[in-house]
C-alpha cells in the first residue's frame, strides 16, 4: 500500500513544523498524548481480519480458477522475494484452527472475504459455478457461527479472476459491473441466510491506484492519469449496483447489511496558518477517502476533485476531464448506497500545498492533487515504510466521516501495524502501543459522537502482504512460512487486545499497565518455545498445527 512517487517525497522532507497540528475542531483541543480511560458502549463489536488471497493458499485446489494476483506473483520481479501466495497460510485447511483462535481472543466477528475465481473459474457465472468452492466457504461460514462469531464478508478483496483481466481489461471495461453483481448475487443467494454484513469493494483506492496507476499490484498496469479514474469509475458503479440487487431482491428475506470499506489516511496541514496548506489537506483527504465515499453518500465526486482533474486536462489540451462524470440518472442511483461504512485505516501524513505544472512532471492522479506529503521523523515506524504511528490521526478521520457523511454507521475495518523483522520476535510491544492508542483515539471518537458500532483488528495472522510479500508481519498470531504446516504462534498482543475485548475498552491505568507487562512477560517464554520448535522442526518435519494462547494474566 503507498510505495508511490508521493511517498519518496515524505521520505525525503522532513518536518520541522508545528508538532501540535490543526486546532480547527472542537474535538481536537484534548492533548494528543492523553489517554482516555472508559469503555465502548455495550454490543461493540470486537473483531479481526484477513482476505483470500492474502491467507487463503490452495491457489489451484478443488477447481479454483486463476486470479490476477495468481498471475501476478507468478512473474518474477512483481513481489519482494518473489514470493506467492500458493500456499500462505494454507487458511483453506486450517479454517477450524483459526476459528480456535478467534475464540481464545473472544472476538465478536471475523472479516474475511470471498475468492471470486474459487467459486466461479472463470469470472461469469453462466459459464461454471465451483460447487467445490462454495462448500469451503460453506462450512466456514458454519464453523463461525456455531462459534458464535459474526462473519462480515467482503466480496472483493482484489482477486479478480484473470479471465476477466484477460477479455476485457479487468476494472478498466464497464462489462464489470455486470459480471460482479452476478457474482454477488450468488453469494447473496447462496450465503445470505447466514450472512448478514456484506462488504462489496475492499479499499478500491488501492485497486485503482496501485492496480492501474502505478502497476505496483496486479494487474500491474501504469494508465498514468486515466486508468485509476475508470477503474474507481466502474467499481463505485459496480458497487451501487450491487447494493441495488441485495436492497431489491435480498433485503427483505435477509435483513442484513451492505457496505463499502474504504482505506484513508489522515492529511494534516503542515502549517495550520497557511489556507493553502489547510485546502491542501483536504484535498488529500478527498482524493483518497472522499473519492469513493463522496459518491456513495452524495451521488457525485468532491466538487475539489472534479476542478482539478477538470482544469488539468483542459490545460493538457484535453476535450473532456480525465475524470469521468456520473449521469443525472446515476447520481441518484449511487447515492445512499451504504448502508454502513468500513473504514480501514493506517497512519497520518502531514501535507502542504505544492503544484504542479503540467508537462513538467507527467499526468497523473498524484500530481492532479498540488501537494506534497510529509512525515515527523519523530513519529514511531515499526515495519512497513508507509505505516508511522500518529493515533490522533485517527479520531479526525473518524470525525471527518461523520460531518462530512451525516455521521454514518462505521466499522472500523482495518486497522493495525506490521513488523520487518528478519528474526522471530513475539514479543511485539510496539504492536501492543499501536492498538492502545489508536484503539483509545476510536474510544474518544465515539466520545465526540461518532457512530462506530465495531472494530477490526487487523491482521489475525501474518499473511501474504501483496508485492512485500511475506517481508511485512502485521498479524496478531505468527506464522511459521517455513514450516510446511504454517503453525500459528500468539505475539504478545495477543493478550493484550484480548483484554481490551474482555473489558470493552480500557477501565483503569493500573490495570492495562498490569495488561500490558503480562502480555510481556508470557512472551519472552513463547518466544523461546518458538525457538525450540524451530530447531526442532530441522531434525523432525512435523510439528504442532496450533499453539494455545497462553490463558489468564
Ligand atoms: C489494506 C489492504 O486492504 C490489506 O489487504 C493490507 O494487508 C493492508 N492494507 C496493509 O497493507
Amino acid at each position: 500500500m503507498l510505495p508511490h512517487c508521493a511517498a519518496s517525497v515524505c521520505h525525503v522532507l522532513v518536518l520541522v513544523l508545528h508538532l501540535s497540528a490543526a486546532e480547527d475542531f472542537d474535538w481536537t483541543k484534548n492533548n494528543h498524548d492523553s489517554f482516555y480511560y472508559g469503555t465502548f458502549p455495550a454490543g461493540f463489536s470486537w473483531g479481526a481480519g484477513s482476505s483470500a488471497y492474502q491467507t487463503e493458499g490452495a491457489w489451484d485446489k478443488d477447481g479454483k480458477g486463476l486470479s490476477i494476483w495468481d498471475v501476478f506473483s507468478h512473474k518474477k520481479g512483481k513481489i519482494q522475494q518473489n514470493d506467492t501466495g500458493d500456499s500462505s497460510c494454507e487458511g483453506y485447511y486450517k479454517f477450524k484452527d483459526d476459528t480456535t483462535l478467534m475464540k481464545e481472543l473472544k472476538l465478536n466477528h471475523y472479516r474475511f472475504s470471498i475468492s471470486w475465481p474459487r467459486i466461479i473459474p472463470t469470472g461469469v457465472k453462466t459459464d461454471h459455478i465451483n460447487e467445490k468452492g462454495i462448500k469451503y466457504y460453506d462450512e466456514l461460514i458454519d464453523h463461525l457461527l456455531e462459534n458464535k462469531i459474526t462473519p462480515i464478508v467482503t466480496l472483493y478483496h482484489w482477486d479478480l479472476p484473470q479471465v476477466l483481466q484477460e477479455k476485457y481489461g479487468g476494472w478498466q471495461n464497464i462489462s464489470m459491473i455486470n459480471h460482479f453483481n452476478e457474482f454477488a448475487n450468488l453469494c447473496f443467494e447462496r450465503f445470505g441466510s447466514r450472512v448478514k454484513y456484506w462488504i462489496t469493494f475492499n479499499n478500491p483506492w488501492s485497486v485503482a491506484v496501485e492496480g492501474y496507476e502505478t502497476g505496483e499490484h496486479a494487474p500491474g498496469l501504469r494508465l498514468r492519469g486515466t486508468g485509476a479514474y475508470r477503474a474507481a469509475h466502474h467499481m463505485i458503479k459496480a458497487h451501487a449496483k450491487v447494493w441495488h440487487t441485495y436492497d431489491t431482491q435480498w433485503r427483505g428475506k435477509q435483513q442484513g447489511l451492505v457496505g463499502i470499506s474504504l482505506s484513508g489516511d489522515w492529511g494534516e496541514p503542515v502549517d495550520i496558518s497557511s489556507q493553502k496548506d489547510i485546502e491542501a489537506a483536504e484535498r488529500y483527504v478527498q482524493f483518497y477517502l472522499g473519492w469513493f465515499a463522496t459518491p456513495v453518500f452524495h451521488g457525485d465526486y468532491p466538487q475539489v476533485m472534479k476542478d482539478f482533474v477538470g482544469r488539468k486536462s483542459v490545460q493538457q489540451g484535453l476535450g473532456t476531464s480525465r475524470l469521468p462524470s456520473f449521469s443525472p440518472q446515476e447520481k441518484s442511483y449511487i447515492k445512499g448506497t451504504c448502508d454502513f461504512l468500513g473504514i480501514g485505516h493506517f497512519t497520518t501524513r502531514y501535507i502542504t500545498h505544492k503544484g504542479s505544472p503540467p508537462g513538467r512532471s507527467g499526468t497523473s492522479y498524484f500530481t492532479d492533487r498540488d501537494l506534497a506529503e510529509l512525515v515527523d521523523p519523530r513519529w514511531p515506524d515499526p515495519g512497513s515504510e508507509w505505516l508511522y504511528s500518529v493515533p490522533w490521526g485517527f479520531r479526525r478521520l473518524l470525525n471527518f466521516v461523520k460531518t462530512q457523511y451525516g455521521n454514518p454507521m462505521i466499522y472500523v475495518t482495518e486497522n493495525g501495524v506490521s513488523e520487518k523483522m528478519s528474526c522471530t520476535e513475539l514479543c511485539d510491544e510496539w504492536r501492543i502501543q499501536y492498538f492502545k492508542d489508536y484503539i483509545n483515539e476510536m474510544l474518544k471518537a465515539v466520545r465526540d459522537g461518532v457512530n462506530v458500532k465495531g472494530y477490526t483488528a487487523w491482521s489475525l495472522l501474518d499473511k501474504f502482504e501483496w508485492d512485500e510479500g511475506y517481508s511485512e508481519r502485521f498479524g496478531l498470531y505468527y506464522v511459521d512460512f517455513r514450516n510446511k504446516n504454517k503453525p500459528r504462534y500468539p505475539k504478545a498482543s495477543v493478550q493484550f487486545y484480548k483484554r481490551v475485548i474482555s473489558s470493552n475498552g480500557f477501565p483503569n491505568q493500573r490495570e492495562v499497565e498490569n495488561w500490558r507487562r503480562k502480555a510481556v512477560e508470557t512472551c519472552s517464554s513463547s518466544n523461546q518455545l518458538l525457538a525450540a520448535a524451530r530447531r526442532e522442526s530441522k531434525e523432525h518435519a512435523e510439528r504442532p498445527k496450533v499453539w494455545p494462547v497462553h490463558d489468564e494474566v
